[in-house]
């Protein structure tokens, strides 16, 4: 589902079948238009009568039909389900416009209810018109019934005669009825990112937002979850949680006002946002993925990574490859001999893929540092005399594939595409303006349809040339700052935050259509774009910069709360670490890397012969644990933001036959007892036998072949020594552990 593409192009691309929908349920003799939207096991339920204002009723588990017939009369009035600005001016609205005659407000009340299908997929529609004016809110909701999740979407179509300013596009509302409700959610840094928290809900309003323009996940992040039953908990209590797949400027407010209700209203960030829409125009919001589970914050984690990796992720039920990233090996410094000796490596370690990072490119100005280059994107062939034919030809002989990094939203000033195409950047008049990354870097303005063409062309040179490239990372290093388009009509500056990203989808779906296998990397210096946004054209995103494997564990594990592991790039890295200077030994690091989609990012050439063959060995493990790790279910059993001194998670496969579990010590002081962790999500009547991989230590652990029920491991556990079996000298503070779990 896209936003803002106009009525035709939505007709276009997807497959209708509208028919009306109104639930008489007259054979349980109920007179009120109650509509009802289920998944497995879940229920939403809206009143829905004509000529009146949407109300929201429930959602929740699954209800039966026979709780419809007196649901509105449980509930008490039910809240308004897209509350409107203008004849009621105090609570918090989720959409606002001004109509072409200047007047301020709206009054919605429900037209009609819809159901049709949409890729497959249910959706239901409820349909409001303005009491006066003619004007149509249309509000989506598309259910997934297996991963129990609900995209949630609004079209809003002005068919007045003039043009109306939206002020306020919500793409959905949420009351939830105040309990003891706690929010959970993500926020940081660059290098520091999704760390989390949770804080109950009080009264007042709180907001989560971005304005970083181009990428949007580094410092806050557009997804939440609420605990109804009090404190988060990992493993039980009713859950709710919430994604604005949206790659731009976000807004999550939760208004818990003098009702003690808590008004949940997602949506783009409509700050220096007014949109004007012509006269027969649609405006299509960005999806709120929301899912409900009464697991606890697992269990709705769970339904997102399943839907994630079933309906939103490129391929993702095809295994990702172990691979070698040039960056903090060799950074800039690009040259033949170099790429070919860290091919020969990765091959050697058992590695599948290579990429190339930064510094490949740049004709007129060698791409040497961040200062010029972006925009350039032809083979430095000084540093490349075969140019990328002569490495694809290298990899080959290694038997890996290729890949290669490219920044393809972005000019240098120092360059030779901004020297033909000053006109293409972001930039207002009459300003000088800021630079980002190396002091020259622009943003390029994609609101502009030749620019759109420019930037898929990166890609579609690079793919005609070389249809051997296998993986592209595509990195967006700088925020949308300069507010103003060089292309857009004065009348609609305002719409540039969003119509930049209007013009990057569309560029994206034309390199999915023309390149369907190709696999692509979202990186935004580091964890910029983690989000449901741009995914559905990606395989994975880079996490972090910080690739510090303490560090990692922390951020990984917010980032859990709503992203598969497929998609989480983790990568071994050098030590001392390149951003903390902190040094961890391999083991640690390798057992961090090897709990998200593996890869290694480091000089093989500054290893040891023994550092590589744990990391040969490292990797020929991996593959076999990995549809475990990249298919299963993640359980996260101790969270390292509880400062007990330990982390632990798990992966269990569907069959229930295979997990792995790994735990990892985030503390040291001496004669510090940690917690025994039990597992969780096993089969309590199967029976596991343990297996350690990446064994350092010189003795077995006491367990190591023993079998254990799933019930025993469930609600006992294993106790894990704290520290390693190893010669003094060989002796660290650190110590972590991945153990196998097999029931065959
Ligand atoms: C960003 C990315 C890094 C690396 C550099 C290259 O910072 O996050 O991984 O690709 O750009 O300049």
């Amino acid at each position: 589902m896209s936003y803002f593409y106009t009525m035709t192009d939505y007709m276009k691309t997807k497959t209708f079948i509208t028919m009306t929908f109104l639930l008489m349920m007259s054979a349980l003799s109920i007179k009120a238009e109650i509509v009802k939207i289920d998944t497995d096991n879940t229920s939403i339920v809206f009143k829905a009568d004509k000529g009146k204002k949407l109300k929201h009723l429930y959602y929740g588990d699954k209800l039966p039909a026979s709780d419809l017939k007196g649901l509105s009369s449980a509930v008490g009035s039910g809240r308004s389900q897209y509350p409107d600005y203008g004849m009621i001016t105090v609570p918090e609205t989720a959409i606002a416009m001004i109509h072409s005659d200047g007047n301020m407000t709206l009054d919605l009340v429900v037209d009609r209810v819809e159901r049709k299908t949409i890729d497959g997929k249910e959706t239901t529609s409820l349909v409001l018109k303005d009491s006066f004016y003619p004007v149509e809110v249309k509000l989506n909701y598309k259910s997934f019934p297996e991963q129990d999740m609900l995209e949630v979407w609004t079209e809003i179509t002005n068919n007045e005669s003039g043009n109306v300013k939206l002020t306020r596009y919500a793409s959905a509302h949420l009351p939830i009825r105040q309990g003891y409700v706690w929010l959970s959610h993500l926020h940081g840094a660059w290098g520091n990112e999704t760390k989390v928290e949770h804080e109950p809900l009080l009264h007042g309003m709180k907001v989560i937002k971005n304005r970083n323009g181009t990428r949007n996940s580094h410092l806050a992040h557009s997804e939440v979850m609420f605990s109804l039953d009090g404190k988060p908990n990992e493993r039980s209590g009713r859950t709710i949680g919430a994604a604005l797949c949206y790659g731009g400027n976000y807004r999550l407010k939760i208004d818990t006002d003098e009702t003690n209700s808590h008004s949940f209203i997602a949506g783009i960030n409509e700050d220096d946002s007014p949109y004007n829409l012509k006269s027969g125009e649609t405006f299509i919001t960005p999806e709120l993925a929301m899912t409900f589970s009464n697991k606890g914050l697992g269990g709705a984690s769970r339904n997102f990574h399943k839907w994630a990796r079933k309906h939103k992720l490129q391929h993702g039920d095809k295994e990702r490859k172990v691979l070698l990233n040039s960056w903090e090996g060799v950074y800039f410094d690009i040259n033949e001999k170099g790429m070919a000796s860290m091919m020969k490596d990765i091959a050697d370690m058992g590695g599948e893929l290579f990429v190339m990072d930064d510094g490949w490119f740049g004709v007129k100005y060698p791409r040497n540092n961040a200062e010029s280059s972006l925009g350039d994107w032809m083979v430095d062939t000084r540093k490349l005399p075969l140019g990328i034919k002569g490495l694809l030809k290298e990899a080959d002989k290694n038997k890996i594939k290729f890949g290669i990094w490219i920044e393809p939203e972005n000019t240098n000033v120092k360059s030779e595409l901004f020297e033909a195409h000053p006109e293409y950047v972001i930039k207002p008049e009459n300003r000088t303006p800021k630079y980002g990354r190396g002091g020259g870097q622009m943003v390029l303005d994609l609101a502009n349809p030749a620019v759109q063409d420019l930037v898929f062309s990166v890609v579609d040179t690079l793919m005609t040339k070389y249809p051997g490239i296998d993986y592209i990372k595509w990195d967006a290093n700088m925020d949308l700052t300069n507010h103003g388009s060089q292309y857009q009509t004065t009348d609609n500056q305002s719409h540039l935050f969003i119509d930049y990203h209007k013009g990057l989808r569309n560029v994206l779906e034309r390199i999915r259509a023309k390149y369907p296998d190709l696999t692509m990397q979202a990186c935004a210096g580091g964890g910029g774009r983690a989000n449901y946004g741009y995914l559905p054209y990606f395989d994975e995103f880079w996490v972090s910069d910080n690739t510090d494997a303490l560090q990692r564990i922390f951020i990984q594990w917010g980032t859990s709360y709503f992203y598969p592991s497929i998609a989480m790039a983790s990568h071994i890295s050098a030590a001392p670490n390149h951003q903390t200077f902190r040094t961890i030994p391999l083991k640690f690091r390798t057992d961090v890397a090897m709990s998200g989609r593996l890869g290694i990012e480091i000089q093989p050439a500054n290893m040891t012969t023994e550092e590589k063959s744990q990391t040969r060995k490292a990797v020929e493990d991996y593959k076999a644990i990995r549809p475990i790790v990249q298919f299963g279910d993640l359980y996260r059993l101790a969270s390292p933001y509880d400062e007990k001194g330990v982390a632990s998670l798990m992966y269990v496969d569907e069959s229930k036959d295979n997990a792995v579990f790994y735990w990892y010590k985030t503390k040291s002081f001496r004669n510090e007892i940690l917690p025994r962790i039990t597992l969780d999500g096993l089969d309590p009547d199967k029976v596991y036998t343990v297996t350690e991989l990446n064994r350092i230590d010189t003795k077995p652990l006491s367990f190591e072949g023993k079998s254990y029920s799933g019930a025993f491991l469930m609600s006992s556990g294993l106790e894990i020594p704290v520290s390693h079996e190893l010669p003094k000298e060989k002796k660290t503070d650190w110590s972590s552990r991945v153990l196998k779990l097999s029931a065959k």
